[in-house]
């Protein structure tokens, strides 16, 4: 017991390193919470109009929570590795260093499901990528990524990652009630303008 709350801590301070704050900073970018949805993840990052800054910053958010899955998985196993998953995703939404205002979670959800169960990782980006294309709009595309998770774990038979699952995918739309809000009214705004 003492060895997995050891692991959920550490998963926790890796999850809240903000990197898009760090990289757009580190870019002369300014305070990334000072524009548009002043969320400090990858899309919001788009919006200063450097990609590069942006790909980082997905990278590095999804990085995070992939490393300490496989860190944890590596010296403890299956347990620990989604004791790792939650930590560094709620690391990532509520870091202490904001004080706990941290990203939505899409990106590190991303990240720790692509190192949990890989195939269901990929089919999760895929249903990102698609619905982007599809309507447009990042938060609405991260919202139906996130619902359809539990889905492929159990289409993959990987259904004892099915419960984690569930609690990461409530906690981004949680994390999206202003998206929502503006995705029903029509307000959302769309990919690439700003
Ligand atoms: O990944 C966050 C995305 O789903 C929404 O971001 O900045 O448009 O609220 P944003």
């Amino acid at each position: 017991l003492p060895a997995l709350a050891a692991i959920l801590g550490a998963a926790y301070l890796i999850g809240s390193i903000p990197f898009g704050l760090l990289i757009t900073r580190a870019f002369g970018l300014g305070d990334v919470r000072k524009i548009g949805s002043g969320n400090i993840g990858t899309t919001n990052v788009l919006r200063t109009g450097s990609k590069k800054a942006a790909a980082l910053t997905l990278l590095l958010d999804g990085g995070k929570g992939a490393v300490a899955v496989a860190v944890a998985y590596g010296m403890y196993g299956n347990l620990a590795a989604q004791i790792a998953a939650l930590g560094a995703f709620l690391g990532h939404l509520y870091p202490v260093w904001l004080r706990f205002k941290g990203g939505k979670g899409v990106a590190t959800f991303l990240g720790v499901m692509l190192a949990l169960h890989w195939p269901a990782g990929l089919l999760a980006c895929a249903t990102w990528l698609a619905s982007a294309v599809l309507f447009r709009m990042s938060s609405l595309a991260a919202l139906i990524a996130a619902a359809m998770v539990p889905v492929w774990l159990w289409l993959t038979r990987a259904e004892p990652f099915i419960w984690l699952s569930l609690c990461l995918a409530a906690l981004i739309f949680v994390k999206h009630h202003a998206n929502i809000r503006r995705i029903a009214t029509g307000t959302e705004p769309r990919i690439g303008k700003s």
